[in-house]
């Protein structure tokens, strides 16, 4: 039998479709199991300042299908220090708060372990990234939207690239991994795709360009923000530009349209099996751990080892990008 009554629930880092979906599904399931569920705004900031209040089953409903969180999010320098995480330890004793549920990436995740280590609390967490750069769980909630947010825009790029025999340079979320590049690159018939994981090898991605050439009038590159150290998609246009001064180029950078809209049903399903999941691990006594589908099973995975992901790009998945680019 847990000793757990009460919990609360929060967001944390830059917000990713599905989010609501996953505070509706903790909530709801915190519920079931005759919990007290309380909701914490603006993630770490909030649990500092004691931005605490009680949820019921209707204060989430109508949001399955909303984008961003209704919780809201911010980055929060106090809850770096010491002292700003025992001023959050204070005010979550203030609300009897037992145990916490984190929905974010890595960053919210390692202050989760610190804040563990220090005050012994129980927290389990939710992956929740557009990035998809977490390991323990083959999916975040966000990125199945986000991919396919891009390749929306993608397809319309691909109108104007292909009416006035243009190259484009789309740039994609994605400062430290390549995976929202690498899978919409795909998904959108890409010529070449850049990733901040692998150097990109610029005399490569000339002769790709230059090969494509004769079979087609648009030809489109896909770079995440973090590559060509850092300078993304401008500093590869400027390169392309120098060796074939004559070809048409134009940049587009896609931006934050990448976080918002509506969840996709992927991100939807994924949100409300982890949330429950999440809950249901509380109450068996877990603590220090990310909750993920592994091949379609539910998995824990402790946060140090789910934010170690960096540097994992499938290099068929690359291959499969040059094969179909001719
Ligand atoms: O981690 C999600 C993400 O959207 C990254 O892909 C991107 O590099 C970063 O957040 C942008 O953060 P911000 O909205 O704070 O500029």
């Amino acid at each position: 039998m847990s000793t757990i009554k009460n919990i609360a629930v929060f967001t944390s880092g830059g917000d990713a479709p599905g989010m609501n979906a996953a505070i509706r599904a903790v909530v709801r399931t915190g519920l079931y199991y005759d919990l007290k569920v309380l909701g914490i705004n603006r993630g770490y900031d909030g649990m500092v300042k004691g931005d605490i209040f009680e949820m019921d089953a209707k204060s989430v409903a109508n949001i399955i299908q909303r984008g961003g969180t209704i919780l809201r999010t911010a980055r929060c320098d106090e809850f770096r220090t010491v002292e700003g995480r025992q001023k959050a330890y204070d005010q979550l004793k203030r609300f009897n708060i037992d145990a916490l549920v984190v929905i974010g990436g890595d960053g919210s995740f390692t202050g989760a372990d610190r804040f563990i280590s220090e005050h012994n609390i129980p927290i389990v967490g939710l992956p929740g990234t557009i990035d998809n750069d977490l390991a323990g769980t083959d999916f975040t909630i966000g990125y199945d939207t986000a991919i396919n947010t891009v390749i929306d825009a993608v397809d319309k790029i691909r109108d104007t690239a292909e009416s006035h025999n243009r190259i484009f340079i789309v740039e994609v979320m994605g400062r430290d991994s390549g995976l929202i590049a690498l899978r919409s690159g795909i998904g959108s018939g890409a010529e070449a795709v850049l990733v901040p994981e692998i150097k990109t090898d610029l005399n490569m991605l000339m002769e790709r360009l230059d090969r494509s050439r004769k079979n087609k009038a648009s030809r489109i590159v896909i770079v995440a923000e973090g590559d060509e150290e850092a300078g993304g998609a401008l500093e590869v246009a400027e390169r392309v530009k120098e060796k074939f001064p004559n070809y048409d180029i134009r940049v587009s950078v896609l931006g934050h349209i990448q976080r918002g809209g509506s969840p996709s049903c992927m991100d939807r399903v994924l949100a409300s099996r982890l949330g429950v999941a999440a809950v249901e691990g509380l109450l068996e006594g877990r603590m220090g751990e990310m909750v993920g589908l592994v091949n379609g099973i539910v998995t824990f995975t402790p946060f140090y080892k789910a934010i170690k992901h960096l540097g994992t790009i499938n290099p068929n998945l690359l291959k499969i990008v040059d094969i179909l680019s001719l």
